[in-house]
């Protein structure tokens, strides 16, 4: 019998129940994912408790129907790699409990994928794209905002993070304060197609301060207290074009600092908030303009799902790595992960 080259990936840290099955030498063969977006909008954000429920409503026909579709049964998996964390702990918990039962059963090992890895190799899913450390990693997600220095695959030292809010967290609740709904991030970059970016000004928090830090709960306030009191929605376009603008020029300015710091030649840009395309402009010139090479994962897997967990478990299983059950983990240090042999 052929070696089993497949790694079945789940995830369940969020709102997000989704699969994937990465092959190691084929690259990603398909991924499914079932989003909670309309159990939470009414909420205006996920309801942890919710969340949980319906991961477990929607994890097994997902993965059964991402196996059949794809013909794949269990002695086809080499494994079954799951997000321990960070995350809500109930929603992890289904995921990892679904993983652990299901390689119990299938006589599979498992491996235990740290979220944020997830999210930084996902740029591998672009057929043809590589990765070579050393290289800056900046990731934007809902729950995190840091400039990474990624000495070797799976290495990695956080040079820089948020002080408070998320960058994705920030789009979020700004995005309530205008009306729009959630997630907050697709819908304010979608009204500020129609903004005028000069209309509003923001200040760009902390470009003067020496350091790799990020602070954004301030932006947000600064949105509140400079909202005009009729809300039309052409102003609403406008405060959304000059907030993207502004935060995509405060990460752009760390992001230069960081690679000036580092002398690295490679910038990776991941998370939720990497789909954001004025982020993307912003940052493509600035890699122009210094001839760094500049990475992104495909736009349609920046935020969660199954394919880059499969990808970082395949990872990993190939290196020889395997795990033993545990807990899932609420937080979770990046910087605890071993490197990942070549
Ligand atoms: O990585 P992700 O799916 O989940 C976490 O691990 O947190 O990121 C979700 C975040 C949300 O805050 C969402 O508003 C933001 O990513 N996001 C965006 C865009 N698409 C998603 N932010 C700005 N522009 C986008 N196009
Ligand atoms: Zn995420």
């Amino acid at each position: 019998m052929n070696q089993p080259l497949i790694t079945l990936g789940i995830e369940t840290s969020c709102d997000e129940t989704a699969v994937g099955l990465y092959h190691r030498t084929e690259g990603l063969l398909a991924h499914r994912l079932y989003s909670q977006i309309a159990l939470h909008a009414e909420h205006g954000g996920v309801v942890p408790e919710l969340a949980s429920r319906d991961h477990v409503r929607k994890i097994l026909p997902l993965i059964d129907q991402l196996l059949t579709e794809q013909a794949i049964s269990p002695s086809d998996l080499e494994g079954i790699a799951y997000t321990r964390g960070p995350g809500l702990v109930g929603a992890l918990m289904v995921g990892s409990t679904v993983a652990q039962a299901l390689a119990w059963g299938w006589g599979l090992p498992t491996l235990a994928v740290h979220h944020l890895e997830g999210h930084l190799l996902a740029p591998l899913l672009e057929p043809g794209q590589s990765l070579t450390p050393p290289y800056l990693a900046l990731l934007v997600s809902g729950g995190h905002t840091m400039l990474i220095d990624v000495a070797a695959t799976g290495s990695y030292q956080i040079l820089g993070q948020t002080l408070d809010d998320a960058v994705g967290e920030a789009f979020d609740k700004t995005a309530k304060l205008l009306g729009l709904g959630y997630p907050g991030g697709p819908a304010i970059a979608e009204a500020a197609l129609e903004g005028d970016p000069e209309q509003f000004t923001f200040t760009r928090p902390m470009i003067n301060r020496p350091g790799l830090d990020f602070s954004f709960s301030g932006l947000k306030t600064q949105v509140r207290t400079k909202l005009p009191a009729q809300l039309t929605d052409q102003n609403i376009a406008d405060v959304a074009s000059s907030f993207e603008h502004t935060v995509a020029d405060t990460l752009t300015i760390k992001c230069r600092r960081a690679m000036l710091q580092t002398g690295y030649q490679t910038l990776v840009v991941a998370g939720g908030v990497s789909a954001n395309l004025c982020l993307r402009a912003e940052l493509q010139q600035l890699a122009d303009q210094h001839s760094w090479q500049l990475n992104f994962p495909p736009l349609h897997l920046c935020t969660d799902n199954g394919a880059m967990i499969a990808l970082a478990g395949s990872l990993r299983l190939a290196a020889g790595e395997r795990s033993q059950p545990g807990p899932p983990l609420a937080r979770w240090s990046l910087e605890s992960l071993p490197p990942i042999p070549a």
